[in-house]
């Protein structure tokens, strides 16, 4: 079998076509949301993430309020900037990037982000909501992963996923959401990390295997069965001397060999990445349209 391949380009296009369609109607009502960006360093992984957040909010006609700011910058001038864009009623969401460089506390500025801007999801209120069922913001990644899977037709409920990677921002998420009884939930999760003993034995046991574990050729051919359903959420650069850049972007997943027998998998540019940008800009509309009373 040789895999659909899952454009999460294209996917996120269209949500984005219905997303500036509805900021262009909340602009007739005097109403424009706005998010507001705070990067910390000069990472270039983060600082091309944010450069296409910002274009991306340009794009579908999102205010956005951009702040890079000095890796040494100091924790109180870090929350003093979020405890600003809190009281900023032109702001509905707010971004840090992470990681934040080395002395900087990431757990106290999450916490200090208004739980009603918390567009990325990852302030506990949030997290807590989430795990319980209650209506939130969805960390933007797996919600993307979950729309992916839903538009192309992948039936979750029943399925057997096998999820590796046990991050706060993907695997822990992620795992939560496909649990609920929702429609977009009812599967049978098993989360594989580091200390996994036999990760190939749950992956070849998955109906849909996701992987986020920060490694390229994490998952291989021989390590899935036939017509498995593959979400590569891994972004590594590799070098690559026939590149202008010196590098390419390549997953976690063994693409070339694993798309011989999945059903459908999704490329690393083009899969993944594009949707947790759209599931941002989605996230910040929500934000304003609750802050209106909408
Ligand atoms: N770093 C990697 N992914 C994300 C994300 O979705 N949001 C934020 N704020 N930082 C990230």
């Amino acid at each position: 079998m040789t895999a659909r391949i899952i454009d999460g380009k294209q996917v996120a296009a269209d949500m984005r076509a219905e997303l500036k369609d509805e900021v262009a109607r909340l602009k007739q009502q005097a109403i424009v949301p706005g998010l507001g960006v705070i990067l910390v360093g000069e990472d270039p992984a983060s600082q091309s993430y944010v450069t296409a957040k910002e274009r991306a909010c340009e794009d579908i006609g999102l205010y956005s309020d951009d702040n890079r700011l000095p890796a040494d910058t100091s924790q109180e001038d870090l929350m003093a900037l979020v405890e600003k864009m809190n009281k900023d009623p032109k702001i509905n969401g707010i971004l840090v990037q992470l990681p934040l460089p080395k002395g900087l506390n990431e757990a106290d500025v999450l916490l200090a982000i208004d739980p009603a801007k918390d567009v990325d999801g990852f302030h506990p209120m949030n997290v807590g909501k989430m795990v319980v069922g209650e209506k939130t913001f969805l960390p933007c990644t797996p919600h993307g992963v979950i729309q992916l899977l839903i538009r192309s037709g992948v039936k979750l409920e029943g399925a057997e996923v096998a999820i590796v990677g046990r991050s706060n921002i993907v695997g822990k998420p992620l795992a939560n959401m496909l649990i609920q009884k929702n429609a977009t939930g009812n599967a049978t999760v098993t989360v594989c990390h580091t200390r996994t003993k036999n990760l190939a034995e749950h992956t070849k046991r998955a109906d849909i295997v996701i992987v986020a574990a920060g490694r390229p050729n994490t998952v291989t051919a021989d390590m899935v069965k036939d017509g498995v359903v593959v979400i590569d959420v891994g972004v590594n650069r590799v070098e690559d001397a026939t590149k202008k850049s010196g590098y390419r972007l390549v997953g976690d997943v063994d693409f070339e060999a694993v798309k011989e027998k999945a059903s459908f998998i999704t490329p690393v540019p083009g899969g993944v990445g594009p949707m947790t940008i759209t599931m941002l800009l989605y996230n910040t509309v929500e934000s304003a349209k609750r802050a209106a009373g909408l």
